[in-house]
């Protein structure tokens, strides 16, 4: 199973893993477009390697030379945004005691690599767009429009179409990003990619580590192939990194295997099933249902308010005292309590999430179905560890 001499790694000289002809695909796109400055949304699933693709474009591009600037556009708080992506001028805001160059300016000549898209706020969109347009941009506070000139790759594991529809994203700016959109597809997808993958992270791992890896039996990478891989690549990593570290010089058996698998196992008939069709742990059926409470609960509260403001205009004016002794009125005024369940329910739901993914906020975040800005706020807010 150990590759020999030239890795996959190498054959495609790109950093990416994988002979299936999903993953050869993608490869082919990245040789035709890298050379290319043109504009390039990678998508797909939380852990399939959109900044590997990325890396992978810069590198194949004329611009390999000079830096690539990656951003995290969910991990900025809203506030400071632009002023982080194209800069700000002195005295433009409390505390810019100096002029600043943004993230564009920063990449100039080079790549710039939005990842998260799907998290960059309405108001900074317009701008976004207009950069992708023409190149130019203003510092905040200051309307002197500069140039760069600058590679775009974006990056969501978000459906932008959803997004545009929600109206959390701008459809002309959709439009732009998607002409040239490399979906990366998730790990159970292309599976007979396992074992190259296996490989490649085992001798990593072994060679860090200086273990002695001997082996995994055929039974035991069956039941990689057949494991539904959740956090796709990076969670294929995470385990061979445990299986490697902690079992140490074993041969790996499909029983070791198991022990590392046991929060997503699903059978093996599973695979026949269609992609979409995700086996749902306790850990996500329990999500569900605190996610409904608080919808309801919300709902409910929002509906009392609005009967607290029309019985408060309606009062003394039409009803006088007789609506005191309505049955419901004292429900009415109960919204504090409400408030504070819906809170303890959001603070259990994102402890329980940031156990189940070993603190991984990302995970966490994706699974709570939230960005990982609000979860960092929440976090803070609530003064989860
Ligand atoms: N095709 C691949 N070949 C080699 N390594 C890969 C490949 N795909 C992913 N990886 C590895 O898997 C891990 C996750 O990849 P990456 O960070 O690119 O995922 P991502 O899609 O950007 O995830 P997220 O949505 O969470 O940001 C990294 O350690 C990366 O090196
Ligand atoms: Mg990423």
């Amino acid at each position: 199973m150990v590759m020999n001499g030239q890795s996959a790694e190498y054959q495609n000289g790109l950093g990416i893993i994988g002979t299936s002809l999903e993953m050869q695909e993608i490869i082919q796109v990245i040789q035709n477009v890298g050379p290319t400055d043109i504009t390039v949304l990678v998508t797909g699933e939380s852990g399939v390697g959109k900044e590997v693709v990325a890396h992978a474009i810069h590198r194949a591009s004329k611009r390999a030379a000079k830096p690539m600037v990656t951003v995290n556009c969910g991990a900025i708080p809203e506030g400071i945004i632009e002023s982080e992506l194209f800069g700000h001028e002195k005295g433009s805001f409390t505390g810019a005691s100096e002029a600043r160059k943004g993230y564009f300016e920063l990449a100039d000549e080079g790549t710039i690599f939005l990842d998260e898209i799907g998290e960059l706020p309405l108001a900074t969109q317009v701008k976004f767009l207009r950069i992708l347009e023409n190149g130019e941009f203003n510092r905040v506070g200051s309307s002197v429009p500069r140039k760069v000139d600058v590679r775009v790759i974006a990056a969501t594991n978000k459906i932008l179409e959803e997004e545009v529809r929600n109206r959390h994203f701008r459809q002309d700016l959709y439009y732009r990003l998607r002409s040239i959109n490399i979906r990366i597809p998730a790990l159970r997808e292309h599976n007979e990619d396992i074992p190259l993958l296996f490989d490649k992270f085992a001798k990593e791992f072994s060679e860090r580590n200086t273990i002695d890896f001997k082996g995994i039996t055929a039974e035991a990478m069956q039941a990689l192939m057949n494991y539904y891989w959740h956090g796709n690549v990076r969670e294929l990593r995470n385990v061979v990194e445990s299986l490697l570290v902690i079992e140490g010089g074993k041969n790996i058996t499909v029983d070791i295997v198991n022990k590392y698998l046991h929060d997503y196992q699903s059978p093996a008939t599973e695979r026949n099933l269609p992609a979409v069709v995700a086996k749902h742990t306790e850990f996500d059926e329990r999500q569900m249902l605190y996610r409904a409470l608080i919808e309801i609960k919300s709902d409910i509260v929002e509906l009392k308010t609005i009967l607290t403001t029309a019985i408060g205009m309606n009062e003394g004016a039409l009803l006088g005292d007789e609506m005191a002794a309505l049955p419901g009125r004292e429900i009415i005024h109960g919204t504090a309590h409400d408030t504070l369940s819906i809170e303890e329910m959001e603070r259990k739901m994102i402890v329980e999430a940031l156990q189940q993914f070993h603190g991984n906020r990302k995970l966490a975040a994706d699974a709570l179905k939230i960005s990982e800005r609000t979860l960092y706020r929440k976090i803070k807010e609530y003064g989860v560890l």
